[in-house]
């Protein structure tokens, strides 16, 4: 497909001020017919290149079930993502190549409990995920989310967070490192608030996880901790990716291309890779 190595220009349509440092981006084709043609299964990534200032890759945070446009939320972390921030804006157009990398087990975690549990901006990956279990809500059993940030100010998506709430078919568990004096729910790390708080089931249950590296580490810990088995943990790691196509050499893991073979990967999987995120 011609994206996957030519940039096709997208206009934004709509930028999103989620947090002091992350905005989402709402993406069209410039070109109609190609938005029809891009489809994507949450998980995937696209690669976003700025004019002048280089490439970056991000998850989609949107999901196809919702068409005619697709979500990149982007944290200022350096110099392309600070450049996006400072120069992108409403109406100006970027290029984009994608769809890549492979996406979450949608055939496994059909007829399944799910459970969701992110952290910071590691829930732009999970919410592809999230709206499209949402679009197709009869497929799935309980359903809950857990999400974190640092502080309030730090939580994306506060206005779909809302609808969640109000979803009474979901249960959404949200938690802040400190407390603040506004905040009136849970306080606490989300490793510690899964084992004390959501104490979820684990029989038929399938975790899907993203956060910082950290986060991810300790969540992990918490779930073995809880009884699941590795293969019903599922997380995307979003590091140090660059090309997007296994050429560039920025994010293996061992012998492991995350943009190859992953971003996607269960617990099983990660268990054989060496121990470096
Ligand atoms: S991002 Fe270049 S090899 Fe994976």
């Amino acid at each position: 497909m011609e994206t996957l190595l030519v940039p096709m220009i997208c206009k934004v349509d709509k930028v999103i001020q989620e947090t002091p440092d992350i905005r989402t981006y709402r993406l069209k084709f410039r070109d109609e017919g190609m938005m029809e043609k891009f489809t994507f299964l949450p998980g995937q990534f696209v690669e976003f290149s700025l004019l002048g200032s280089g490439e970056c890759t991000f998850c989609i945070a949107s999901s196809g079930t919702r068409k005619g446009y697709f979500d990149c939320s982007i944290k200022k972390a350096g110099v392309v993502t600070a450049d996006i921030h400072t120069s992108i804006e409403e109406g100006d157009e970027v290029g984009i190549r994608g769809p890549f990398g492979n996406w979450f087990p949608l055939e496994d975690i059909k007829g399944k409990n799910l459970l969701f549990v992110g952290g910071g901006i590691g829930l732009a990956p999970l919410r592809s995920l999230i709206q499209y279990c949402i679009d197709n809500r009869s497929d799935y059993k309980d359903f809950t989310i857990l999400y974190g940030a640092r502080t309030s100010a730090d939580l994306c998506y506060k206005d779909e967070i809302k609808e969640w709430q109000d979803n009474k078919s979901l249960k959404v568990v949200l938690t802040i490192d400190k407390p603040e004096d506004t905040w009136t729910t849970h306080v606490g790390v989300v490793p510690k608030i899964l084992e004390e708080i959501v104490k979820p089931v684990i029989e038929n249950t399938k975790v899907i996880t993203c956060g910082p590296p950290i986060m991810i580490k300790y969540t992990i810990q918490s779930l073995l901790k809880l009884g699941f088995a590795d293969k019903d943990i599922i997380t995307t790691l979003e590091m140090k990716m660059q090309c997007g196509l296994g050429k560039c050499g920025r994010c293996n893991i061992g012998s492991t291309y995350v943009c190859k073979d992953g971003p996607v990967f269960t617990n099983e999987q990660l268990k054989n890779l060496p121990d470096e995120f």
